[in-house]
């Protein structure tokens, strides 16, 4: 057992220690007051430490602050970095466009080599752009209303899918309510949302079966509350019930490309003629240059072609000026072209494992009641001993306080992991030392958590 006396001393020791370590983030924090609340974008505040490391700069799986200390980074910009920091052929790619004109409102002849490209890795013959992955996300659900002439969608419980209000509905106590954090939430979502619990197949086909639903919008394996697989033969069963009842299958694999060359679906998911309708890739897929895509199969692009025959010219709701201009396009060609290829795959996979094993002897020598959930090139430990099969027990598992303390000492001893829950990323980068060391701090940290007296 781990006691909530010793989370709290270690909670307390290496804030006093990280404020010693990083003088400059500090005083970078204090005159920072132009932001609100100190930073440019509030997530930065995500971080359990008292004020956020200012980085200096990241490259491959490591990250330098301006307190010059470097960390191992398994955090990876939340996913975007996950084929690390500014491959050398992204870096050419940028540099070569910057001096070429950045967004013209035209087509690239890079464009059409990535749309190939894309294609070929996702298995989906037809692709849009968008600048990130909730305005991909935003776009997919109006246009599957619009195919559909229905007005719900299926999210399941615990998803996030981006700045998307769609979909910012919970299941509590087995009732739908708007998640409750929400600022300035004016439309009653509750109409045309529908939530249910991942792996929850009579709830899904109860849902399904009304008949009213534009899509299901859906992460293969959850990845937003902790992580949650799907159970054997779920997400075969999840497209034949929408097929069956005419509902739009959408796959949103930001997280879930860390499964494998192809995203989740092309790697587990897919018998032949099992995979998606639509498919939304974000982050990674520019290697942090803002842009994401969708993509979908001919017989949706048929449909799409009618619905914008049918309707009358001007605003469809979809689409913004920065969508698909030439410096991401420049982005994406590099990534797909020459980063992430099959071969990056095997060596994150191979790192991957490796940190899953150290962490399972961690657990058994420390006889901790933990779990290590797994897929692909994304890791997380759970500080509870059974994996959640659905939103709400992974909700449940949580710890924040001892994941905190987790983080801000591994932060301490030079490791970063994703703020949220304890997640790690492992990239076609990270260095086999790299793992080791994090297995090895990670062990001094969960020693002096079980040895504490106070
Ligand atoms: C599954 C999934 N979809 C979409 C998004 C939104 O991505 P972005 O914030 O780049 O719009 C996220 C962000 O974490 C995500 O995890």
């Amino acid at each position: 057992m781990i006691s909530s006396t010793a989370v709290a001393a270690m909670k307390a020791r290496e804030i006093e220690r990280f404020i010693a370590a990083n003088p400059k983030s500090k005083a970078h924090a204090e005159r920072s007051s132009g932001w609100f609340q100190g930073v440019p974008f509030h997530w930065m505040l995500d971080w359990p430490s008292p004020f956020p490391i200012v980085s200096a700069k990241a490259e491959g799986a490591t990250l330098t602050s301006i307190d010059g200390q470097v960390f191992d980074d398994f955090c990876l910009g939340d996913t975007a970095g996950m084929f690390g920091h500014s491959p050398p052929a992204l870096a050419a790619a940028l540099a070569e466009q910057a001096g070429q004109g950045l967004s013209y409102m035209l087509p690239t002849v890079k464009g059409a080599e990535l749309a190939d490209m894309l294609a070929a890795m996702f298995g989906l013959p037809h692709w849009q752009v968008t600048t990130t992955a909730s305005e991909a996300n935003r776009a997919v659900i109006r246009w599957c209303r619009g195919l559909t002439n229905r007005s719900k969608i299926l999210i399941f419980n615990g998803c996030y899918h981006g700045a998307v209000d769609d979909v910012f509905v919970d299941l509590r106590e087995d009732k739908a309510v708007h998640r409750q954090s929400l600022i300035g939430q004016v439309h009653d979502l509750l109409p045309t949302v529908t939530v249910v619990e991942f792996n929850d197949v009579e709830a899904l086909e109860a849902a399904l079966r009304q008949g009213d639903v534009a899509c299901v919008l859906a992460e293969p394996v959850m990845t937003n509350v902790g992580m949650v697989r799907d159970a054997p033969g779920y997400l075969d069963t999840l497209r034949r019930l929408c097929t069956e009842t005419g509902t739009l299958l959408v796959f949103d694999e930001t997280h879930t490309i860390s499964s494998g060359y192809g995203g989740h679906s092309n790697t587990h998911g897919a018998s032949p003629g099992f995979g998606p309708d639509i498919m939304v890739i974000g982050k990674s897929i520019g290697g942090g240059v803002p842009c994401a895509v969708y993509g979908f199969t001919v017989e949706i692009a048929q449909r799409m072609e009618a619905l914008n025959r049918s309707r009358p010219a001007g605003h469809s709701g979809i689409g913004t000026t920065l969508s698909a201009n030439a410096l991401s396009i420049a982005a994406m060609h590099a990534m797909l072209g020459q980063v992430i290829a099959r071969d990056a795959y095997s060596h994150m996979l191979a790192m991957a494992d490796r940190l899953v094993a150290g962490l399972n002897a961690l657990i058994e020598t420390r006889q901790l009641d933990w779990h290590v959930s797994h897929v692909g090139a994304r890791v997380e430990f759970v500080c509870s001993a059974t994996p959640p099969t659905n939103g709400s027990e992974a909700r449940a598992a949580m710890n924040p306080a001892l994941e905190a303390a987790i983080h801000l000492a591994l932060t301490n001893r030079g490791i970063l992991l994703a703020p949220f829950h304890n997640m790690m990323l492992l990239s076609p980068v990270t260095h086999a030392s790299q793992v080791d060391r994090l297995l090895h701090e990670l062990g001094n940290v969960v020693g002096e958590l079980r040895e504490y007296r106070a």
